[in-house]
Parts: C-alpha cells; structure tokens; sequence
C-alpha cells in the first residue's frame, strides 16, 4: 500500500527525513511517533503530495507520488481519507453538506451522495447532528464530522495528523475507536501522536522518528 525506499526531505534549514525506508502492508494501522520536528507531518506530507522527498522515491497504491503532475494531486487524494488535528471543518456549512462537499465535486447522483454521507455520519455516531454547524458541536464531534469526510468517498487509506491533539483523555479514546472500527473494516490507517496512553492502549505498529530517522518500528508496540 506505501512504500518509502530511502527518502531524504530536506528544508532550506533542516532536514526533516533522513535515508527513510519503510513498507505499511494493506489494512495496517499505524501510530507514527517521535517529539515536535521529529518529521511525522513531514512524512505524511510525502503520501498526499503536499510535499515532495528531495530524495528518495514515495509510492502509494503503486504510484510514485513524486512522479504525478501537479493536476493528478486530487486524484490521488481522492484515493485517501486526511484527518487533520484541527479538523478544517467549513464553518458555515452544516455537518451533512461538510461530509457531502468533496463527492459532490465528482458530480455523483444525490442519491448516491446522500447515502453515502448518512453511512459515513452512521459509522462515527453523529447521525443526530447532520443539520447542525461545526460551531455547535463538541471537539469531539468536530473531529467524528472530520473522520466522516474522510471516510466518504470509500479511500483504502486514512492518513490522520495529530487527530487527538486538541482533545481531552476521554474524547481522544473515542476517536481512536472509530478509527480502529474503521481499520476493522481493511481500511489502512496511518495515525501521528503524541498520546502514550492511545499507544499503550492499543497496541498497535509503532514507527518511532528521531531527527528525521526511524528509530523504532514494531508490531503491538509501546510508546516508549
Ligand atoms: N515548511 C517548512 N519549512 C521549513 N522547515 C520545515 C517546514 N516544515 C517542517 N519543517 C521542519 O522540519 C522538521 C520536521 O517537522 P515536522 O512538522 O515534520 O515535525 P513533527 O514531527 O510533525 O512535529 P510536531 O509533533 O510538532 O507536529 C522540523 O525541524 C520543522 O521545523
Ligand atoms: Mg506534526
């Protein structure tokens, strides 16, 4: 599914990734660690094109991302669900027409369009809230709404940065189910946080980085 064979991304004044291989095999989930500047937003950058390796080739759903045009990058995301930490919700949108946003731009049939986005507000428990505003929701549900979008089009990936950063303990616990549900079903999830006790909890790969470099990686792993 992603293939990154000896990547290399540098900045003006840092290098943020450093000689990084790594394989995440269809229907993986995985937590990538590491402290602030360790490279985790970096990396996935790399996987939805919003950055492009200095060196090094990165493959996703057999195709070198580095390699498609400029006009291909939304196809490509399209083929993969971004969960972001602050969520990047339409304000002034309610949370039905912010899941349906992106598969109305592929000029899908409203029917289809609406069953869809009641299956995916179904999966993360927000069926109630459809017709309400970001701004009437909880962190919590703001994040369910972000997860929903992501999941919409159907993607066999989830790409997720930080997706638990401005939640409490208990908030952040049930996100991290949703995602796991949402693995359970073979979607291939890729998770960057800080959180040892979601790590510890549920075991899962661990990808640590240290400066850019792959320091750990483990099957049912730890955060330390
Ligand atoms: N656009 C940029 N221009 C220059 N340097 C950058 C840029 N983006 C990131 N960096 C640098 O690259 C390194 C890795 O940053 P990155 O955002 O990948 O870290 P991170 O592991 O996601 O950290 P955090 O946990 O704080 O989110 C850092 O030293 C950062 O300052
Ligand atoms: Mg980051």
């Amino acid at each position: 599914m992603i293939k990154l064979v000896e990547v290399t991304k540098k900045y003006p004044n840092t290098i943020a990734l450093k000689d990084v291989t790594l394989e995440i095999e269809k229907g993986e989930f995985v937590f990538l660690i590491g402290s602030s500047g360790a490279g985790k937003s970096t990396l996935m950058k790399l996987l939805y094109r919003e950055e492009s390796p200095t060196t090094g080739k990165v493959i996703v759903g057999g195709v070198d991302v580095s390699k498609i045009s400029n006009d291909n990058v939304p196809n490509l995301r399209r083929r993969m669900g971004i969960i972001f930490q602050d969520y990047k919700l339409l304000p002034n949108q309610t949370v039905y027409d912010n899941v349906a946003y992106v598969i109305r731009t592929l000029g899908m049939p409203s029917k289809d369009i609406d069953e869809r986005v009641k299956g995916a507000l179904k999966i993360v428990g927000l069926s109630h809230k459809m017709y309400s505003k970001p701004t009437e929701l909880s962190g919590g549900e703001q994040q369910r709404v972000g997860i929903a979008r992501a999941i919409v089009n159907g993607p066999p990936l989830l790409i997720a940065d930080e997706p638990t950063g401005n939640l409490d303990p208990a908030t952040s616990m049930e996100v991290m189910e949703i995602l796991n549900q949402i693995n359970q079903r073979g979607i291939t999830i890729i998770v960057s946080t800080h959180d040892h006790t979601i790590v510890n909890h549920f075991r899962k790969r661990v990808i640590a980085l240290d400066g850019g470099e792959i320091v750990r990686d483990v099957e049912g792993g730890t955060y330390d």
